[in-house]
């Protein structure tokens, strides 16, 4: 919940606002969870558009507008059959691409456009459906891990939040955030900033940035990564894809190493679904899953705490807000969906980028000396 004294500021007019623009309908979202559509189909809103998300066969989800042509109920309290949605009022039978295939009470006549609704881009995806509503610009994002049998893949987390896609890419891209929000669960009050901090523009769709920070352990997360309790450090690698999804590479000196993926699927500008799963090189038997989820649920409690307390509403062209350094790789962010929203970036869906950062990034130069700055520029 937003906090009474945080009053929403006016929504900034549609050129300036990214999800006003329709340009976000040409990527991929993970829209469900496979194993949910194998109870049947579930509604979904993605960007304003109401959907119906189903299994037309083992590991083929579909999605198709959420209304039928008849009478507009919703197709989702239907049944699958043959791999058609079949509508819950008269029965009428709808294919992936949204066509009206069967009417049961005029089964020989020929069925008129009118009757088809509109379906979308649908593919099944690292145990999700993924849903892309116009032309897709890119690739569905590009995670390793995936096709390696040294991990293991970890669903954690499939829920709403009253936030903005947009400020979840900027917190998960601020390494200053840690010691504040984080400090029940792994940050250092004493370390308020990375030791070191390196933002790579790569390319129109993604930036990547590396850091090492000092952290903290209790026992539960030095029983979850491998560690000693108290102070360590980490080295985080992340991707950021555009839009709205982030790729997370946490290296431990154990030997572990942790990939986080959140995507913040927008159902409208202020309100997200969450999207999250990791991977990691260890088994069931190192870390159960339980006990792993038991604190990646507190740190997000922490970070959803401040998401929802944020105004949602950002001008992407003239921000009051002043920065911090640490605060380049979203300024950076900005900078693409910008370019995004002005036609600069051009369509080009051979960009399948090498996710892993190279070598040289690790031993990138430290900004810990340095002071944070008022005046980085947007
Ligand atoms: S409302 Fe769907 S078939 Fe009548
Ligand atoms: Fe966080």
């Amino acid at each position: 919940m937003m906090d009474k004294d945080v009053q929403p500021l006016k929504p900034p007019p549609a050129r300036q606002d990214v999800f006003a623009d329709a340009a976000l309908r040409d990527f991929w979202y993970p829209v469900a969870p496979l194993h949910r559509l194998e109870q049947g189909p579930v509604p979904m809103s993605l960007l304003g558009e109401s959907l119906v998300i189903w299994l037309a066969a083992p590991g083929q989800p579909a999605a198709i507008r959420n209304r039928c042509s008849h009478r507009h109920v919703a197709l989702s309290l239907g049944q699958v059959r043959d791999g058609t949605l079949r509508c819950p009022y008269h029965g009428w039978a709808f294919a992936t691409d949204g066509r009206c295939v069967h009417r049961p009470q005029i089964p020989t006549a020929k069925i008129p456009p009118s009757c088809h609704i509109p379906g979308f881009a649908c593919q099944a995806r690292y145990g999700y459906a993924w849903v892309c509503l116009g032309e897709p610009r890119s690739d569905i994002p590009f995670f390793p891990e995936a096709d390696d049998p040294g991990f293991r893949r970890i669903d954690c987390f499939y829920e709403e939040w009253k936030t903005s896609a947009l400020r979840v890419m900027e917190n998960e891209l601020d390494m200053a955030h840690f010691p504040f929000v984080h400090s029940t669960t792994f940050g250092d009050e004493h370390a308020p900033q990375p030791v070191e901090l390196v933002v790579t523009d790569r390319g129109p769709y993604q930036i990547g940035v590396h850091a090492r920070l000092q952290v903290v352990a209790d026992a539960l997360q030095a029983q979850n990564t491998g560690m000693a309790a108290g102070t360590s450090s980490r080295t985080m690698d992340i991707v950021w894809h555009m839009p709205f999804t982030i790729q997370i590479t946490i290296r431990y000196t154990s030997g572990l190493r942790h990939t986080i993926i959140n995507s913040s699927v927008p159902i409208a500008r202020d309100r997200i679904q969450v999207v999250q799963f990791h991977f990691r090189n260890d088994g069931e038997g190192d870390v159960p899953t339980e006990q792993l989820l038991q604190m990646e649920r507190r740190i997000v409690a922490e970070d959803r705490r401040i998401l929802e307390a944020i105004d949602p509403y950002l001008d992407l062209y003239d921000s009051p807000e002043p920065h911090l350094l640490t605060d380049r790789a979203g300024l950076l962010m900005r900078r693409k969906l910008r370019a995004l929203l002005d036609g600069q970036i051009p369509r080009d869906t051979s960009q399948r980028l090498e996710t892993q950062l190279d070598d040289a990034q690790a031993s990138a130069p430290a900004v810990g000396g340095e002071a944070v700055r008022p005046d980085v520029k947007g």
